[in-house]
């Protein structure tokens, strides 16, 4: 299959009601799209990316008035934070509509359900509105919402611009949609809603700060990898790069890469004490944001350069840091 690279919105719109997986631009990353309605369609995403398991995919849909389609109800914080977050980099899980579960699935004007392949069983579906304004059209000509995980091979860095998934899904996808680098550059916030808690399940885009002013109250963040192994974002080894890449590292580490050429990832200042033969900069000042926008591309930059080992360090703990130092944890190798 021939993978074209375009910005032709019917196209993509055409293919994506013919049944295919088109790759799609959103604020956050590159998502493999295809109509959550259709499982053969769904299928085929986790055929391109490889996935070895079926983990539940977030669907994607243009507003709140299409989203109550296909849940029985939006919780009292969740409304809050959609008017607040959406359009934008949050996804919500949801109590998706069953079969039989009221009336009005047996008129004829029933909406359709998502189904289980979707959500891997669950009886949520993660939901979220993208900002990306080319998705928003596109979402807007369908008459469905398209599931859409990060359109990268499995376990690989997910994808922040058209090229970066021409890179991993040449050749398996007939389209990708370009809409330019990702402003965001990190997935979604994914949370959810248990009684009056509000449980961060993935940190992303948005930051738990942003969370809680906006609710007025704490929440809880439970993203722990043991706890919710269904979750491909929360598996060990996720976003990860070919070249060992390490956050902490050890005098004994360094000895073992003594004659090799060191790549390093920098957040503003320079780290002293190693000398290194290639070097990136996530922000020169140090800004969250940039370094958040620029992340997955760096990881990229330096996998490719030609060193045998990368190092990074964390980031400050706080706002976007956590998500950033999240995704560099996932990537690192632990021996
Ligand atoms: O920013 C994003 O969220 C991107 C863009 C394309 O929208 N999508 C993305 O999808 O990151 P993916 O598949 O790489 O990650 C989706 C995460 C996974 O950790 C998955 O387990 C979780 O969402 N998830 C999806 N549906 C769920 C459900 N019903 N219950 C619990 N977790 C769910
Ligand atoms: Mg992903």
């Amino acid at each position: 299959m021939e993978t074209e690279i375009g910005t032709d919105i019917n196209l993509a719109a055409k293919l994506l009601n013919a049944g295919n997986a088109v790759a799609i631009p959103t604020e956050t990353v590159y998502g493999l799209a295809a109509n959550a309605l259709d499982p053969d369609a769904v299928l085929k995403i986790f055929k391109a990316k490889n996935r070895p398991q079926f983990n539940p995919l977030i669907i994607h849909l243009p507003n709140w008035e299409s989203v109550k389609k296909y849940v029985t109800e939006i919780p009292a914080d969740a409304a809050i934070l959609a008017e607040k977050f959406s359009p934008g980099p949050l996804t919500f899980l949801l109590e998706k509509k069953k079969p039989n579960s009221n009336l009005s699935s047996f008129t004829p004007h029933s909406s359709p359900l998502i189904p289980d392949l979707v959500t891997a069983g669950s009886p949520k579906v993660a939901v979220r509105i993208p900002a990306h304004p080319l998705t928003r059209a596109l979402l807007a000509h369908l008459d469905f919402p398209v599931a859409a995980p990060s359109a990268n091979p499995f376990g690989y860095v997910s994808p922040t611009t058209a090229q970066h998934v021409f890179e991993g899904l040449n050749g398996k996808i007939p389209y990708i949609l370009d809409g330019g680098p990702c402003q965001i550059g990190l997935e979604s916030t994914i949370v959810d809603f248990d009684n009056q808690q509000v449980i961060v399940r993935r940190q992303g885009g948005v930051a738990v700060e942003a969370i809680e002013e906006a609710l007025g109250k704490k929440v809880l963040v439970q993203t722990g990898v043991e706890e919710h192994p269904v979750a491909p974002g929360q598996l060990k080894s996720h976003y990860a790069t070919a070249t060992p890449l390490y956050v902490e590292w050890t005098e004994e580490l360094l000895a073992r890469f003594d004659n090799k050429k060191i790549a390093m990832i920098a957040f503003g200042k320079n780290m002293d004490g190693v000398q290194a033969d290639f070097h990136f900069q996530l922000s020169a000042f140090a800004n969250f944001d940039e370094a958040a926008k620029n992340l997955f591309s760096t990881m990229r930059e330096a996998d490719a350069c030609g060193a045998d080992v990368i190092l990074s360090k964390f980031l400050p703990e706080t706002g976007l840091g956590q998500a950033i130092n999240d995704r560099l944890r996932r990537a690192a190798c632990t021996t």
